[in-house]
């Protein structure tokens, strides 16, 4: 009697925990991300980020930000109804993923690097491995740019430029608009290539 009643409760318990899970984050991602991100966040398209092995504080704060409708676009619809334990999921579980191969080299690979390295001293552009690392792997606030879509990356850093990215006027705006067309392609060519 008595082992029958841990039984039941044991169930109820088991019960409880897979009804509190559920929408579970994996459905949570099948539903309404993984047609953009995919299944382990390594992007359907060039045009969007892969969000596999991006740092899980960066994540929660992009994803509050598209909620709160500090940084706009597509986003902040895909965000709407996302609560902060939604939100804490998903971000635990796209970090949690193994970054996906990175692309291969191209022929703008030495300019890229430069610039990662180096920035660019003759227009007062930091290097931007002095934030993002030299790896570019960044941290917790820092997004990783290693092995992220060239495409992706070209597209923000030109619309911190055009204040399009919303969500930070200062540090990267100031950044990205002293950089030419030439050495954004190059950079995000050069990052893409990181393991
Ligand atoms: C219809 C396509 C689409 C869907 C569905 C979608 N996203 Fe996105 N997501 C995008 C695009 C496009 C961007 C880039 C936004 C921009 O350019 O400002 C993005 C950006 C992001 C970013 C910022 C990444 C970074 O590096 O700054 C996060 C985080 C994110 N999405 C999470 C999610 C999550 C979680 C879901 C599911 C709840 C989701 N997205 C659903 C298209 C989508
Ligand atoms: C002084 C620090 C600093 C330097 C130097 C810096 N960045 Fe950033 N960068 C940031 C911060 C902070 C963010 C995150 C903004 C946010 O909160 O959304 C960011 C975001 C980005 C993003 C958006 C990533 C994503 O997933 O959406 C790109 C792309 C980027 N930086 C590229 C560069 C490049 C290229 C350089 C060098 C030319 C550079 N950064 C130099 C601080 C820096």
């Amino acid at each position: 009697m008595v082992k029958s009643m841990w039984v039941a409760a044991a169930l109820a318990v088991a019960a409880l925990s897979a009804r509190a899970q559920a929408p579970g984050v994996a459905e949570t991602v099948t539903k309404r991300c993984a047609m953009c991100h995919g299944e382990k966040g390594e992007s359907m398209a060039e045009d969007f980020p892969r969000l596999a092995g991006q740092h899980e504080a960066y994540l929660v704060k992009e994803l509050q930000d598209f909620r709160a409708g500090r940084r706009e676009g597509p986003m902040v619809r895909m965000a709407k109804g996302l609560t902060d334990d939604d939100i804490a999921a998903l971000a635990k579980y796209y970090a949690a993923q193994p970054a996906p191969p990175s692309a291969a080299r191209t022929e703008l690979h030495d300019v890229g690097r430069f610039v990662h390295l180096r920035g660019n001293p003759y227009s007062q552009i930091p290097a931007c491995k002095v934030c993002h690392g030299e790896n570019a792997h960044g941290s917790a606030t820092l997004p990783r740019l290693a092995g992220q879509n060239a495409a992706y990356l070209e597209r923000q850093l030109r619309e911190f430029t055009q204040r399009k990215r919303t969500n930070d006027n200062e540090v990267m705006h100031v950044i990205a608009e002293r950089l030419t067309p030439l050495e954004v392609r190059a950079v995000a060519e050069y990052l893409a290539s990181l393991p």
